[in-house]
């Protein structure tokens, strides 16, 4: 499978969000990259339903909303009803995660889980076989424009054989510091979907960063 690319719009200049919207249909990109921050799960607070709902109305690929929120399970619903297509929670804020998972698919979203960098893709043995995916944080969740953490690329090797016993259709999506140096090696060692916010967002060419992730040499 050709990889996936999801801007993330964290990134994007919220002063002219339409057009940054405007600019992901308009390019290579698969999906949009939505994050949802708290100010409590993490120390940062980004934007909820009400922005979700006007980017949904003009976007014409899908929402993958990933929720970096405590208490995810009280808000699934009010996240389908503002668009997301794709929702993914938090292996760390949900203690009964089989019933999130199951939700999110009762509602009719793809279903991922995400996992923090300190945590060992072992402990998604369980909830393997019931997600569409997996959210692999390659930075600690809560700012765009962070460092990536070299130790994904084993944590992909391990999570990409736990696929092959558990779950073949698995997307392995990474999210934080991927840029067009990191990319190709991402997707060599089994990354399905790669985000990425301040590499698009802050560079010269938006377009032509996002076709150069899609497109990697
Ligand atoms: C971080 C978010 C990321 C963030 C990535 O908590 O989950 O999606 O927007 O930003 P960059 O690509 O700038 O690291
Ligand atoms: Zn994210």
């Amino acid at each position: 499978m050709q990889h996936l690319v999801a801007p993330s719009l964290l990134a994007a200049n919220f002063l002219r969000l339409e057009q940054d919207v405007l600019m992901v249909n308009d390019s290579h990109a698969d999906l949009f990259h939505v994050d949802v921050m708290d100010g409590h799960f993490v120390p940062n607070i980004s934007f909820g339903f009400s922005i979700i709902k006007q980017i949904k109305s003009i976007a014409r690929k899908p929402l993958d909303v990933h929720l970096m929120i405590s208490n995810p399970d009280q808000y699934l619903k009010a996240f389908k009803d503002a668009g997301a297509d794709w929702l993914s929670v938090h292996y760390e804020t949900c203690p009964h995660l089989h019933r999130s998972i199951q939700q999110i698919k009762e509602l009719g979203m793809k279903a991922g889980v995400v996992i923090n960098p300190h945590n060992n893709v072992e402990l998604l043995q369980g909830i393997l076989p019931h997600v569409d995916y997996v959210l692999l944080m390659s930075v600690n969740p809560g700012f765009g424009g962070q460092s990536f953490i070299e130790s994904t690329y084993g944590r992909i090797r391990t999570l990409k054989e736990m696929k092959k016993q558990l779950n073949p259709d698995l997307l392995i999506e990474v999210d934080g510091g991927v840029d067009t140096l990191n990319a190709a090696k991402l997707v060599k060692k089994g990354a399905d979907i790669i985000v990425a916010g301040s590499a698009v967002f802050q560079s010269a060419n938006p377009l032509d960063t996002i076709k150069r992730l899609k497109y990697l040499t």
